[in-house]
This record gives structure tokens, sequence and C-alpha cells, in this order.
């Protein structure tokens, strides 16, 4: 792997220095080392270690793939980045080493992941032109990968199915494993005209590698065209389907993003899209991954960005030679008929330390703020981060939260890069929030997590500043 990075090893030098030097990088958060990173992959804890692996295009800021990145904590938060472990280099791949995710056994990692292959020419790439593999590649240190085996091929997915076939989530249950795949199938309206159905494959196995198809799941009542990286787990009881919906017409307080992603029950009779609710009401979450650590708490960690939004929603860093970050890790609990989703808990054992006002304001140029309001309860509550002309303010008033970079001219604000406005709500009403700020990320708990906002912002150091009014219960802490 280190020898496929030979040639360009003076490019990423000077490429890693740019930015090194980027006041936009986070502290907490994993990003990329240099260049281009979308969803997290292959999320696990090993012997300890937790490991994220990452879609990953280290050369080309604007994406592209051929790589997962990995990095390792021992606590979540402070990550230690290596080489990138797959790359583009069987046939089954040659496109892209597509989404997938980790298995641990007998003090063994299994890597699943989708290699791509889109062949050149005029194809459509939904029909024609792509071959979407499912491969396994194992590891006994988390950093160097056995030989690639393919499991499963086109030839082994339903007929009714487009080419778009990926992202395993492969675990194990009642001594059998179990692998899930996002899909897309081939569908048409009344009039006759293409309407496509987003969906999912399970598939089952007895050793990992031989594996067959057990449901093919397409709900009756299209949701979407595609479904990409699904993910089944029990929390408290109750099985859970995570999934990104491409295609949900967006509503005025729903769906606002361009892709979904949520979660919902997987229970006898009831399908997927009638429990839906979404993981995350700001404008950059796409593509979560769980995993569970070995003291049994259910981790999530996405991806802080959104595909195919480039033209509208514009990453300030990319001028410094990288684009995208990781959401803080949050832990998953249910109860109230619901999933909570709030920071790990490691995130509190940080020495945080009181902040002081300067000038009547708070100013957080370089450090990372915890801002903690306890007693909302319903009335009307602002934040703002930045100054009067360009900032992002958050407001709580009744069950409704409300994220908006516009300044006092009532334009958009410079930071937010193109982002506007996004709301939320909650059962009754607004009791507490949670605001964590790194860098150039800013995720808002509300309720305990009840619902989460997740966006990106750009403010220069000297434009880092912080209001917090009509508050009481308020603790503000900085590291
Ligand atoms: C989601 C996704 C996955 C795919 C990966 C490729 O963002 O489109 O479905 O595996 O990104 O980078």
């Amino acid at each position: 792997m280190e020898n496929g990075f030979q040639k360009e090893r003076e490019q990423l030098k000077k490429m890693k220095r740019t930015v090194e030097s980027c006041p936009f990088r986070t502290r907490y958060h994993i990003m990329p080392p240099v260049g281009w990173l979308n969803d997290p992959n292959g999320l696990c804890q090993f012997r300890g270690v937790y490991h994220a692996y990452f879609q990953y295009s280290p050369l080309n800021v604007h994406g592209g793939g051929g790589f997962w990145g990995h990095c390792m904590s021992r606590d979540l938060l402070h990550w230690e980045y290596k080489e990138p472990v797959l790359t583009t280099d069987i046939p089954e791949d040659e496109s892209g080493v597509y989404s997938g995710s980790a298995l641990i056994e007998n003090d063994r990692m299994y890597l699943f992941y989708t290699g791509n292959v889109k062949k050149p020419g005029d194809y459509d790439y939904i029909d024609a032109g792509r071959i979407s593999t499912q491969i396994l590649t194992e590891s006994e240190d988390g950093q160097h990968m056995s030989e690639k085996v393919k499991l499963l091929g086109m030839e082994d997915y339903p007929e009714d199915m487009t080419q778009h076939i990926r992202d395993p989530k492969v675990w194990k249950e009642n001594g059998r494993y179990f692998m899930v795949l996002g899909a897309r199938r081939r569908d048409w309206d009344s009039r006759g005209n293409r309407s496509d159905k987003g969906g999912m494959l399970l598939y089952t196995s007895g050793d990992k590698r031989k594996w067959s198809l057990y449901q093919e799941y397409v709900p009756e009542k299209p949701f979407g065209y595609m479904w990409e990286c699904p993910d089944i787990f029990c929390l408290g009881g109750r099985k859970i389907l995570s999934f990104c919906p491409q295609g949900l017409p967006s509503e005025a307080e729903k769906y606002q993003n361009i892709y979904q992603s949520g979660y919902s029950f997987l229970e006898d009779g009831q399908s997927p899209e009638e429990s839906f609710h979404e993981w995350d009401m700001g404008f950059d979450f796409y593509a979560p991954q769980t995993f569970e650590t070995e003291d049994k708490r259910r981790i999530l960690i996405g991806w802080a960005g959104m595909p195919d939004t480039e033209k509208i929603h514009r990453n300030l860093s990319v001028k410094n030679g990288w684009q995208h970050c990781l959401t803080i890790p949050t832990e998953l609990t249910f109860h109230d008929g619901r999933i909570f989703r709030m920071p790990v808990r490691e995130l509190e054992d940080l020495p945080w330390a009181k902040m002081k006002k300067e000038n009547g304001r708070y100013h957080w140029a370089d450090r990372t703020v915890r801002l903690q309001i306890k007693e909302i309860n319903g009335n009307r509550q602002t934040i703002r981060l930045g100054n009067e002309k360009n900032g992002l303010t958050i407001l709580a008033d009744g069950d409704r939260v409300e994220l908006s970079f516009s300044g006092n001219s009532g334009n958009l604000s410079r930071c937010g890069g193109g982002r506007g406005r996004r709301t939320g709500r909650v059962e009754g009403m607004v009791r507490e929030m949670l605001v964590i700020i790194d860098s150039s990320i800013v995720e808002v708990f509300v309720n305990s997590g009840e619902t989460v906002f997740t966006t990106r912002i750009y403010l220069e150091k000297e434009e880092r500043e912080l209001d917090v009014s009509g508050c009481s219960g308020c603790e503000i802490v900085a590291i």
C-alpha cells in the first residue's frame, strides 16, 4: 500500500503543509489528512483501540475516491492518522473501493466493502456500465490487509435490481452472519415512466464467504429511488434499520437536504418508511454508520457533509487543500419511543475550563467550545456565533429550533458558504440544548439528543465570537 503512494509523496507533503496551516482544521473530529473525505467505513473497536476508516481521495480535494483512509484512537476524540489501507488494485474495484463495514471475531478484523467498476463508454451506469462486487479482506492489526476475496457479484443479485447495489454492513446473529446491502430496483409508474424504488437486499452466510439471498426488501409505496449505507442493529430491545434514502421530496421542515439519512423500527408488518425519523436536521449530515464498543455502547458516526452539493454548499477549506470531516462520535440510546443521540461521554472528560467574556462577548478563536443551556423550558433562546454581519444564529422557541446563516442586512452570511436555514422540532418543548463548536463544525443537541443539527461554519479566527441571550442555567466551557 505504502508503495502505491511513492510517486505522489512530494505533492502530498506540500498539500499537507497547507492543510496544517488552515484555520478551519478540526481538533476532535476526523478530517482528511489532505484532500477529500466522505463516508465513515469499517468503524469498530479492536483489542481496545477504536478504528475509523473513511472514503478518501488524498490527491483530489473534490473527491473521486480511490482509498479507504484510516485512523485510530483510544478515546474516540484524539485520532492518529495512518496510511490508507485499501485502494483500487483489483479488476473488481478499479473505479472505487466503496463503503463497507467491519466485523471483529476471534481477535481478527474482517472488512466488507463494495468494489465499484464503471466501464468507460456511453452508459447510464444504472442499468448498464456498472459492476458492483461485494468483497472481503481480513486483518490482524487493522492496518495490513489480506488478499481481497470476491463474495457476491452481479450474477448473485435478483434480476429486477439495477446495478446500484452497495455498502455491505455485516453482523452475526444466532450463529449466522447477515449482510445488508443498499439497492435500487427498476420500476415504472402507472404511465409507464421509469420510477425506480430504493430498498435493501439481505444475504446470509454460515462462514462469511458463501452468501445466499435471505430477503429482498423494497417497500410497496416508493420511499426514494435508492437506499445507500444501510445498517441494522438492536437497541433497547428494538431492531433498527438506519439508511439513506435518495429522492424524497423536500418539505418545509422535513427532508431539507438533497438526500436523507434516518432510522426506522424493523417491526413485523410495519414498513420502514412508516416510522422513518431523520438522524439530523442540519445542513451537513449523511451516510452514518454504527458499531458496538467493547463496553456495549452503540456509537454512531456520520459524514458531516453531503454528496452532490458542491455548487450550493461550499466548504471554504477547499482552498487550503482539504474538504469535509466526520461528526463527533455519538452514543445512541432508546427511550420514550425513539432514539436519542448524544456525544460520547469521553467528551465530558476533556479538561474543559470556564470561558470568560472579553468586552462583553466570548471569543473562542482556536479553542473548542462546549455550551450547555439547561433551563430553556420553551422560552425564546438565541445563540449567535460570529458577529452581526457574518454568523450563525441558533434560535429555540417553543418546540422549534432554527439554524440560520444570516447577517443583519438579511443576506446570507459568508461563513455559511451558501447554507441558509434549517428547522427542526421536538416533542413538547425545547427544554435544554448542548452546542459543541470545534473550529469549523457546530453540532447542536436538543433535549438530550432528541433532535440534532450538524453544520459546518467558516469563521476566521478573529470573527469567532459567541453571544448568548435570554438564557438561564448556562454553562460555557472551552479547551
Ligand atoms: C454514500 C456513497 C456510498 C458509496 C460511497 C462512495 O455517500 O455514495 O453509497 O459507497 O459514497 O464514496
